[in-house]
């Protein structure tokens, strides 16, 4: 991709176009974890997304200690809600954006984030659901308790967790679940045998998962 497209748009990013000339219609926006980058996680979309939709993948621009994340934290766990709603809207912008310089339809958008990409997916869903159909959240916590439930009737919502993740309890990850069944998605939740760090069994559960739900 030229330099000046990577940087355009206001999130250095990787657009990889679908290769796919049945015209799979589906782009997964991909969300890294803190210190990751735009690149970390193309293998496994590519493992998730056999058919090979578009890639739509932003580098986060929130430095800490100089490693990249999508918002601010106060410290582990403690979220600047100022800050991840200013952000929320600023991806919004960027997806849609991007949606025009790349010509990709909006409307069949899969977010597949890990750990505070997954949480930055979440506040996607919360305060503009209608940017994504789908999400893979691999690792996600509570990002804010929503003052107003959206309506999330048609979503497709994969939630992958840790059994002994240090960083994201059981019951956070149950309470998130609980708001957005409350909000009418179509939401389940896969339990993988590890920590924080991601497990191949999980990635091939999504993968089956995704198959049912991709048109
Ligand atoms: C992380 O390390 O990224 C946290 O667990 C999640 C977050 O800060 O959003």
């Amino acid at each position: 991709m030229d330099e000046k497209k990577k940087t355009h748009l206001g999130f250095i990013h990787q657009f990889i176009p679908s290769n796919n000339s049945k015209g799979n219609s589906s782009t997964l926006l991909l969300l890294h974890g803190t210190g990751g980058n735009e690149n970390d996680l193309i293998p496994i979309a590519r493992m998730l997304s056999p058919a090979n939709g578009s890639i739509l993948s932003p580098l986060g621009k929130v430095l800490e200690n100089g490693m990249p994340r999508f918002f601010r934290r106060l410290s582990e766990g403690v979220f600047d809600i100022k800050d991840l709603k200013f952000r929320t809207h600023e991806l919004v912008d960027f997806i849609e954006n991007a949606s025009k310089l790349y010509s990709f339809d909006l409307e069949h958008i899969i977010a597949v984030g890990y750990s505070n990409g997954a949480n930055i997916a979440s506040s996607l869903l919360l305060l503009h659901p209608e940017i994504l159909s789908t999400a893979i959240l691999f690792r996600p916590m509570v990002p804010f308790i929503p003052d107003t439930l959206p309506n999330l009737i048609s979503k497709n919502i994969f939630i992958c967790a840790g059994k002994w993740d240090p960083i994201v309890s059981r019951q956070n990850t149950e309470n998130l679940f609980d708001i957005f069944k409350k909000a009418h998605a179509n939401v389940s939740i896969y339990w993988q045998k590890s920590g924080h760090e991601l497990g191949q069994e999980e990635i091939l559960a999504a993968k089956e998962w995704l198959s049912h739900h991709i048109s």
